[in-house]
């Protein structure tokens, strides 16, 4: 549960210009500067990112834009939940010096016809099933950062493969920023956070940590010598013996390149996993 204590609310900023004239003056004062990207609907995982920021930098920006470019059709944009006003009090509580929530045309100016495309990380898992996603993701996080200017960017854990594609955009464009990766945050029964979870009917919710359980078993018998195949297809099992209507993947990957795993796992790597409750596509992923 989030508490709404301090009826502070940070400044929120729309426009380009009025973001440099305050960053601008941070900078000019040798602040550290951290950038935390959202699309809002404000939850315990973006405060966590938030709490993070506030360890790196001593002044904080949290942007707030549910970005068309990265829903495919009859995905839920026009739906996504929006509450700008309910975001800025959480904020205000948790200590953000600053709302950037730009305009549309701040970020898609009349004309724009620039997109930045990552290769290879973006052609499985997420970016099979969701065409176009990861480039609508690299361009506004591209955008978000060239815009703000942080000194450090932070990203989740729960978007993993979102997040070593961020890593490599920021290496490949030499964008003079640290990503940084936080934890994935859950609720007690071990449901990953998602602004998505709000869709579950109450059955689905009962079945949706099952999709946490069968990653860690799996996890933990891939770390015991189980050949990933095996454990791949057993952790498949148990989520459609649980209820789920469809497992989109379920694949070992090396940590940092996202390279896919056969056999027995001797590498740093990630198991990761989408799978369907009806209309809700739940994302998960744990530590091999
Ligand atoms: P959004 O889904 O709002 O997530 C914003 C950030 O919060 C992402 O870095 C995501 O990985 C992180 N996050 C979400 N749930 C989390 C959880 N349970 N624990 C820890 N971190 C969590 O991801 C996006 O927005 C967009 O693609 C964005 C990067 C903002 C570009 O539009």
């Amino acid at each position: 549960m989030i508490n709404i204590c301090s009826p502070q609310s940070p400044p929120i900023v729309r426009s380009i210009t009025e973001l440099r004239a305050l960053t601008g003056a941070w900078r000019a004062a040798d602040q550290r500067v951290a950038l935390v990207p959202t699309m809002g609907a404000l939850h315990e995982g973006h405060l966590s990112l938030v709490h993070l920021a506030r360890r790196q930098a001593s002044k904080v920006i949290v942007s707030l834009f549910v970005n068309p470019a990265q829903f495919g059709p009859g995905e839920d944009f026009q739906s996504y939940p929006r509450d700008e006003a309910l975001d800025a009090q959480i904020l205000a509580a948790v200590g953000c010096d600053l709302l950037y929530a730009p305009s549309p045309a701040a970020i898609y100016p009349p004309g724009f016809v620039t997109t930045v495309t990552v290769g290879g990380l973006t052609d499985f898992m997420e970016g099979a099933t969701r065409p176009g996603h990861f480039s609508g993701v690299t361009t506004v996080v591209a955008k978000l950062i060239i815009q703000c200017a942080p000194d450090v960017a932070v990203f989740g854990e729960k978007d993993y493969q979102q997040l070593q594609i961020i890593r490599r955009l920021a290496a490949d464009l030499d964008l003079p920023v640290e990503i940084i990766a936080g934890p994935i945050a859950r609720d007690p029964d071990g449901l990953a956070l998602s602004s998505r979870n709000a869709y579950l009917t109450p059955q689905q919710r009962t079945i949706a940590p099952t999709l946490n359980r069968a990653l860690q078993v799996a996890a933990r018998a891939m770390a015991v010598g189980v050949p990933a195949p095996v454990a791949e297809a057993d952790a498949r099992r148990i989520l459609e013996v649980a209820g789920f209507d469809a497992v989109d993947y379920i694949e070992a990957r090396s940590a940092d390149t996202l390279e896919r795993l056969a056999g027995v796992v001797s590498v740093p790597a990630r198991l990761l996993a989408a799978a369907r409750l009806g209309r809700v596509r739940l994302l998960d992923n744990a530590p091999i």
